[in-house]
């Protein structure tokens, strides 16, 4: 028996198809699309009404297992990212141990096959345990499965390793994911350096020291003709020196979350502590540039930088609150709400930023797409339905959201990962 969509709207990176079609899964493949399946016993899904994308992909999440499983755990941390439709994400490896050794990476996916609710592809450090002073088997982290290494959390300052991790991701194939923010600029600063930070009285961090990250990794990639991915761009500037570099032929991709297209500095007034992440709320000027940078394809996908923390661990002073907001169960309305219903992008352009876009960039050639042969990986959304965010809904052992209160347009119906039914409605 396999699984049967009935009545779908599918809707492509490069294409909305004008008529309804049925799409029939069975082993975990998408196996037929045509206007009419018989039902044959099949499971139904009527998706009559609302749009089927291929299934959404976060390259850049927290799961907090091993080591933080008060804030999240792979069980819990899968079935946020199921609910917010998502079949695939990839989760850094600021764990406790690090993920920087083979033995890590497998228990992440042993744990995550366990669930058996969405793919989970784990995130190798670059450096031995995120110290910034010794390269990791880096061939050790490929064979066990990773397909892109980072230290994010914090960059690699050191240059010359960034370098020699560059040569060795290009032999390799592997991604390079850099956070990008240096940290004797940055200085323990809390919000974003501006004219609210001074208001406040609390300790900025400045704009360049995400931009001489940007700019250096740029320099590095242009001289090894290596390819580098950026994580959570924040600012006006970095899109200016991303769209540059890629106008020269580079190979740099970058990423951008829904909180720094939604929110700006101004937001951090109210002193909630779910505001304060890393890299900070910008100016309102860096807002509208992101969702320019992803309008026009200079920000290449869409991440939620998924950062799970507990309420004992927020509810403290703004100086000591740890940085991280929860992402998955917010991206897709956010960026509905933000992105799609005022125009800036279309629901097409949403399924290339949040699915086929992250799915090109890490190499995963099976997904991305609906089409027969790919993997029957599938998100069921109805953009126009409004739905308000509580703290009682998220699924994500933690609730540090600052949309709570919000209502948002969009909302995922059905996930469906390997043709299984991985979210569905409560009747
Ligand atoms: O806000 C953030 N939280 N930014 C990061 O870079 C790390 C993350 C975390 O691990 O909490
Ligand atoms: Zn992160």
């Amino acid at each position: 028996m396999g699984l049967l969509i009935k009545n779908a709207m599918i809707v492509n990176a490069d294409k909305i198809w004008d008529t309804r079609q049925d799409i029939l899964c069975e082993a975990g493949k998408i196996v037929k699309i045509a206007a009419s399946i018989a039902p044959d016993g099949h499971q139904i899904i009527d998706a009559k009404g609302k749009k089927v994308l291929p299934g959404l992909i976060d390259i850049h999440v927290h799961l907090r297992q091993p080591g933080c499983e008060d804030k999240e755990t792979i069980e819990t941390g899968s079935k946020a990212a199921a609910k917010g439709g998502f079949t695939t994400i990839m989760c850094m490896p600021n764990t406790t141990p690090v993920i920087d050794n083979a033995m890590v990476v497998e228990f992440i996916r042993r744990e995550a096959q366990r669930v058996g609710l969405v793919n989970v592809y784990p995130i190798g450090a670059i450096t031995k345990a995120q110290n910034d002073q010794e390269l990791t088997d880096m061939a050790e982290l490929k064979s066990a499965g990773c397909l892109a290494l980072s230290d994010d959390g914090k960059a690699v300052l050191n240059s010359r390793l960034f370098r020699l991790a560059m040569e060795y991701a290009k032999m390799l194939d592997l991604l390079l994911i850099e956070h990008c923010q240096d940290p004797c600029l940055s200085a323990g600063g809390v919000m974003n350096e501006g004219e609210v930070s001074t208001l406040l009285g609390l300790k900025g961090d400045p704009a360049i020291a995400e931009t001489v990250i940007v700019a250096r990794d740029i320099e590095i990639a242009l001289y090894l003709n290596a390819r580098v991915h950026l994580a959570h761009m924040s600012l006006k500037r970095s899109v200016d020196l991303i769209r540059a570099a890629k106008a020269q032929g580079i190979q740099v991709t970058a990423e951008a979350c829904p909180h720094h297209f939604t929110l700006t500095d101004a937001d951090v007034k109210s002193f909630d502590t779910s505001m304060k992440v890393n890299p900070p709320l910008r100016a309102k000027e860096d807002v509208e540039a992101i969702q320019q940078g992803i309008a026009d394809g200079t920000i290449d996908c869409i991440v939620t930088d998924h950062a799970p923390h507990t309420k004992e661990d927020k509810e403290v002073g703004f100086d000591a609150a740890p940085f991280g907001l929860t992402g998955l169960e917010t991206s897709l309305g956010l960026t509905i709400t933000q992105l799609v219903k005022p125009g800036v992008i279309t629901l097409s352009q949403m399924a290339e930023r949040m699915s086929a876009a992250p799915a090109r960039i890490v190499g995963l050639g099976g997904k991305g797409r609906i089409q027969e042969g790919k993997d029957a990986d599938l998100t069921i959304i109805d953009p126009d339905k409004k739905w308000t965010v509580t703290k009682e809904g998220f699924v994500s052992k933690s609730v540090n959201s600052p949309f709570i209160g919000r209502t948002l347009s969009g909302r995922v119906e059905y996930t469906v990962c390997g043709g299984k039914i991985v979210y569905a409605p409560v009747a």
